[in-house]
């Protein structure tokens, strides 16, 4: 048996690899790296089945009070209109995401202090009341209090993702905010009984495979239920313009590949970045981890003003568009979509 499907069969039997190890698989080219595809694979089709759920993305609000040097809506960005949707369109939007077949819908938007802890529960009530979809949010930091009131509100779950396990690299990209504050919100949200998504971006200009091993690691101790992960793209009105993609553009699939190793029952989404990447991206991260679908539903007008990286997809599109697209997908993969909620499968 060859040395990679050696470590591939460590993994598989529940071994935790260290770090050089897991850069060394980052590194695999050829059938070796095929190999990892498909051992992702097989698990996935073992352990989540064929079906991929849903999760209808609605932007509410590309306000945002912070500074993150990655991010196409940081409030020094002048170039953006920005926008805030109503309550009653969002509720619009949502009972949308459920008639396109959406068990989930994931309300996320940017550090917007008018969404205070009161609206959101006002609008999590109503969704909930409405269309009794499962409710993400993905709203950036919140307080332990805040948090608390949200779930008590019928909130189910919630992604924050911790963009990087290096201190040194998250200090100096996002000025508003410190990696400990991060985990600790991470923290809080397992304490209250949320089902809690992390992740980070692949590639963030000066990180090694070495450091992007250490974020598969954390990823993987947080035992989380959901996992999103999508390659760092620069955009042009950011610190970050111009910084290049990973030269072997692999890494990017071969991280969500050994994620899935490492954690046969987390949901693992094909991120929406992926298609920025190349565009089929989504369509490959299915065949090799991913179970998990986000589709876009926020309403046509305001797409265009949530780009937080650049050629990202659909901006021409609207939700009911994405919806077929979707289906199209799943079906030329055969696979189908998920029915239900798709809530965590983790051992409590
Ligand atoms: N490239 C890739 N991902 C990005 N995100 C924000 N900006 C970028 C970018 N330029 C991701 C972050 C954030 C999520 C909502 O979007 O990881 O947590
Ligand atoms: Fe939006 Fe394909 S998912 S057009």
């Amino acid at each position: 048996m060859n040395a990679t499907q050696e470590q591939l069969n460590r993994l598989l039997s529940g071994a935790t690899p260290s770090a050089s190890e897991l850069a060394s698989l980052l590194k695999a080219q050829g059938k070796a790296r095929d190999l990892i595809y498909t051992a992702a694979d097989d698990l996935r089709r073992k352990t989540m089945g064929d079906a991929v759920y849903l999760r209808g993305i609605i932007e509410f609000s590309n306000v945002c009070k912070n500074n993150c040097w990655y991010c196409g809506i940081r409030c020094d960005n002048d170039n953006v209109a920005r926008y805030r949707m109503a309550t009653g369109e969002i509720v619009e939007t949502a009972k949308n995401a459920k008639l396109w077949g959406c068990g989930t819908v994931v309300l996320q938007s940017g550090e917007d202090t008018y969404f205070t802890a009161d609206i959101l529960c006002g609008l999590l009530r109503r969704i909930k009341d409405e269309t009794g979809l499962a409710v993400t949010l993905s709203v950036g930091v919140r307080t332990r209090g805040e948090l608390a009131q949200m779930k008590a509100a019928g909130c189910d779950r919630y992604l924050l993702r911790f963009e990087t396990t290096s201190n040194a690299l998250f200090s100096a990209i996002h000025p508003d905010e410190s990696f400990e504050h991060r985990v600790q919100c991470l923290t809080d949200l397992r304490d209250l009984g949320y089902q809690v998504g992390s992740g980070f971006m692949i590639g963030l200009p000066g990180s090694t495979l070495e450091m992007i091993a250490h974020d598969i690691l954390f990823a993987t101790r947080l035992k989380l239920d959901m996992i999103g992960c999508g390659p760092f793209l620069s955009h042009p009105d950011t610190p970050l313009a111009e910084k290049p993609l990973i030269e072997d553009r692999s890494v990017y699939y071969k991280t969500i590949a050994l994620l899935r190793l490492l954690n046969p029952t987390a949901h693992i989404p094909a991120t929406t970045a992926f298609d920025a990447l190349e565009p089929d991206g989504r369509n490959l991260v299915l065949t090799r981890g991913a179970n998990v679908f986000m589709p876009n539903v926020t309403p046509g007008k305001y797409r265009r003003l949530y780009q937080l990286y650049p050629n990202k997809p659909c901006v021409d599109e609207d939700g009911a568009a994405c919806a077929l697209c979707v289906r199209g997908r799943l079906a030329s993969l055969g696979r189908e979509i998920g029915a239900g909620p798709g809530h965590s499968v983790r051992e409590p």
